[in-house]
């Protein structure tokens, strides 16, 4: 029975803009743990929906389906007017799998219960702690800032109050520049950690926000710790190290570091720094469990880069000659790598399958059928 809960809440689901979401994977047939796996992308379209494509045995994809989110998706803006992408959303981890367990049909998502406010203008980032059995969500935009709520199986709870970033920034954001960028939990889960983008052209550096969980339970709201590192500019996604306090961040300016969060002060310094050639804006990044590396992405350059976990050098580079002009959003599970593309309108939207171990793709999965566009972001993986 204990394990039929755990199963109820497997894979739960968080999908975003407007307000948090929680959908499920139906809990029937729980007995037959078929390994199903699959990957979950935001489409992020004027009516928002989550594309769910299953993963066959040897790592492709197949079929899919689309549930709408009954919310909507949302853009950032350009500097010369109209919305961008890709990048639609200047962000890492826009819907996110909790509590990954087995299931018979991994792409059979519903919503449980009802959608909850956020507070903050523009949710752009979604976290999940098993643990703690928290969502949190990070917006940016004129209201910025990261606010969390509990979750059960019958739901969401209300969010607590925002912890707010004061960035001088509109809703909805002007540029990809200067803005949350990914919030997630440290490895024990008991820090969720936001990096926020700075903007090179105003010497504003941004910042990594650090929030233990506890500060979550103490009144008035929960205080967090900000460190600004001298030497990004940037900052955008992350991919925690497991069993360590570090984190790999890239920076768009000029590639990746390892970061190291204080567990007493809360405060972040740079372990190391890589500056990786050829880069244009490396956003993304990926932790992969079985070759101890993190693979990372650019929108601007079609290739997957591999970075030591330890000191964030360059290890392997595999270019790709997809027709796709870069990647945004990627997960890994297992060997395989599943990079996301939105395409820019005329390119379509294709998920990129990478066999790590070979340094190869192996698939190039369309996805404009599955709702996916320009506008998408965000990918999640049920392993
Ligand atoms: C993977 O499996 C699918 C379905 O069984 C098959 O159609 C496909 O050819 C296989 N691809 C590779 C690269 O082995
Ligand atoms: C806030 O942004 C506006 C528009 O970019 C700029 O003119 C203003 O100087 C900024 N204010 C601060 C305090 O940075
Ligand atoms: C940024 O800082 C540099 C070095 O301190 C300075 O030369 C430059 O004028 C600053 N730029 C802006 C836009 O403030
Ligand atoms: C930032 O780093 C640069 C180059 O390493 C150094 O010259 C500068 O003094 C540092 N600034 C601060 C505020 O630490
Ligand atoms: C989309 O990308 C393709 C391939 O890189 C390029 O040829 C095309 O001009 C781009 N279209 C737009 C609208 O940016």
């Amino acid at each position: 029975m204990l394990f039929s809960f755990k199963f109820c809440i497997a894979g739960a689901l968080v999908g975003l803009l407007a307000t948090a979401q929680l959908l499920d994977a139906s809990c029937k047939s729980w007995e037959a743990p078929s390994g199903a796996k699959a990957i979950y992308i935001l489409n992020n379209g004027d009516s928002n929906s989550v594309a769910a494509i299953p993963i066959a045995h040897n790592g492709t994809l197949f079929g899919g389906v689309t549930r709408a989110t009954g919310g909507n998706g949302g853009s950032t803006v350009k500097a010369t007017g109209g919305f961008n992408g890709p990048d639609a959303l200047g962000s890492q981890s826009s819907l996110t799998v909790v509590d990954s367990v087995s299931k018979t049909d991994p792409t059979d998502l519903k919503l449980v219960n009802k959608p909850i406010a956020v507070p903050g203008q523009f949710p752009v980032t979604v976290a999940a702690s098993s643990k703690n059995s928290l969502v949190c969500v990070g917006t940016t935009g004129a209201q910025a800032g990261v606010s969390c709520a509990s979750y059960t199986p019958g739901g969401l709870g209300s969010m607590s109050p925002l912890t707010v970033f004061s960035l001088n920034q509109t809703t909805p954001p002007s540029r990809p520049l200067n803005g949350v960028a990914h919030t997630f939990f440290s490895d024990d889960e008991d820090r969720l950690i936001t990096t926020v983008k700075g903007d090179p052209t105003t010497n504003n550096t941004g910042f990594v926000s650090v929030l233990p969980v506890e500060n979550f339970y103490s009144y008035p709201g929960a205080h967090d710790t900000r460190s600004s590192l001298n030497g990004t500019a940037v900052l955008f996604g992350a991919a925690v190290i497991p069993g360590t306090s570090t984190f790999l961040a890239t920076d768009a300016s000029f590639g990746a570091a390892i970061l190291q969060v204080n567990s007493f002060t809360n405060e972040v310094l740079i372990s190391s720094k890589q500056t990786i050639p050829g880069q244009k804006a490396t956003c993304w990044a990926a932790y992969s469990k079985q070759r101890g590396s993190v693979f990372v992405t650019d929108p601007l350059v079609n290739r997957l880069v591999e970075l030591s976990a330890l000191d964030s050098q360059v290890i392997t580079t595999i270019d790709l000659t997809n027709g796709d002009s870069g990647l945004i959003d990627l997960k890994v599970s297992g060997r395989y790598v599943y990079a996301l593309s939105p395409g820019n309108g005329t390119t379509p939207a294709a998920v990129t399958v990478v066999d790590s171990f070979v340094g190869k793709q192996i698939q190039h999965f369309l996805v404009g059928g599955l709702g996916a566009s320009k506008s998408s972001q965000g990918v999640a993986v049920l392993e």
